[in-house]
C-alpha cells in the first residue's frame, strides 16, 4: 500500500492572512493537497481575489472578513467557519504587520499597540478559539488538530529597529510552546514557523533598497529571496498526520540565513 500522508482530503485548514504574501503560499499548497481551505483576512478585495485562485484548485474554498485584533470577530469566526466547513483540523495563525521605524526611539506607543494587537493579540485569540473547537471535539471521541504559530527570525535574531516586531515574535514562540504541552493529551500539536527574507508585501521597502541587495541577499546562502511558495512543504507536512508526533517545535524557513 502507498504512503500517502500528505492527501489532505477530508481536512479543513484555515489560515489567517491567508488572502497574498507568506498565507496565500500555504493555502495554496493545502488546497492543491485537498484540503478546504478557510482563509481570514482584515480586506474583502484581498479575500475576493484569493478564493477565485484557490478554488481553481476544487476544493472548498470559505472567506471570512477577519480583523484578528478584534476578540469577538475571531470568536464569530472560529464558529462562523466551522459552520461552513464542518470542522477545522489546522488553523495557522499567520495574519501579522510590521511597521518600520528608523530606530527604536521613534517607534511611538501607538505603533507599540497596534502591532501587538494583530501580532500577538490576534495570535493568541485565534489559537484559543481553535483550540476550544479542538477540544469540544476530541471530547465527542474525534481527537486531534494542528495549531501553527507565525513567528518570524526577529524572535531569535537581533532585529534592529524592530523591538515592538520582536517582542510579538518571541511570544508567538513561547505561546506555541505552551499551547503545544497543554493539548498533546487531546492530539493537538503546536509548532512554530520563523520565516526569513521573504518577497511579500511586506517586505516591499527592503525590496526595492540597493543596499538592501548588496549586503543581505547575498548573506542568504541560497542567494536568492524566499517565496511564499516555500512555505507550502512546510504547511503541508503541519496539516498532514505524517506531523502528528512533532510538538512545540519551530521551523526555520530562511534559505540557510540564520546558520551562516
Ligand atoms: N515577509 C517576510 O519576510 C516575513 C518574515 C518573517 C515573518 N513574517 C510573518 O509572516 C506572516 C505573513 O507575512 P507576509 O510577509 O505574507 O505579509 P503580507 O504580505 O503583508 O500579508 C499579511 C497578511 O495578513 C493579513 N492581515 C494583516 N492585518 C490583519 C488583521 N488585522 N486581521 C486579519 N488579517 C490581517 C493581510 O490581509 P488583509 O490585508 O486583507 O488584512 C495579509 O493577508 C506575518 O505574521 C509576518 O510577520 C514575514
Amino acid at each position: 500500500m502507498a504512503y500517502k500522508p500528505f492527501d489532505l482530503s477530508g481536512k479543513v485548514a484555515l489560515v489567517t492572512g491567508g488572502n497574498r504574501g507568506i498565507g496565500l503560499g500555504m493555502a495554496v499548497a493545502l488546497a492543491q493537497s485537498g484540503a478546504d481551505i478557510a482563509i481570514w483576512g482584515s480586506n474583502d478585495d484581498n479575500n475576493a481575489r484569493a478564493a477565485a485562485q484557490l478554488k481553481e484548485t476544487g476544493v472548498q474554498v470559505y472567506t471570512r472578513k477577519v480583523n484578528v485584533a478584534n476578540e469577538q470577530e475571531v470568536v464569530d469566526g472560529i464558529g462562523e467557519t466551522v459552520a461552513a466547513l464542518g470542522r477545522i483540523d489546522s488553523v495557522f495563525a499567520n495574519a501579522g504587520v510590521g511597521y518600520g521605524a528608523p530606530s527604536f526611539l521613534d517607534i511611538s506607543t501607538e505603533i507599540y499597540r497596534k502591532t501587538l494587537a494583530v501580532n500577538l493579540d490576534g495570535v493568541f485569540w485565534t489559537l484559543r478559539e481553535s483550540a476550544r473547537h479542538m477540544v469540544e471535539r476530541a471530547k465527542t471521541g474525534d481527537v486531534g488538530g494542528s495549531l501553527v504559530g507565525m513567528a518570524s527570525l526577529a524572535a531569535i535574531e537581533g532585529a534592529a529597529r524592530n523591538e515592538a516586531y520582536a517582542a510579538t515574535k518571541g511570544a508567538v514562540i513561547s505561546m506555541i510552546k505552551s499551547v503545544a504541552v497543554e493539548f498533546a493529551r487531546y492530539g493537538v500539536r503546536a509548532n512554530s514557523i520563523l520565516p526569513g527574507w521573504i518577497a511579500t508585501d511586506m517586505t516591499a521597502g527592503a525590496q526595492g533598497s540597493t543596499a538592501f541587495a548588496e549586503k543581505v541577499i547575498p548573506r542568504v546562502p541560497a542567494r536568492r529571496w524566499g517565496q511564499p511558495a516555500d512555505f507550502g512543504g512546510v504547511a503541508v507536512y503541519l496539516a498532514s498526520d505524517a506531523s502528528s508526533y512533532h510538538s512545540g517545535d519551530s521551523f526555520v524557513i530562511d534559505g540557510g540565513y540564520t546558520i551562516f
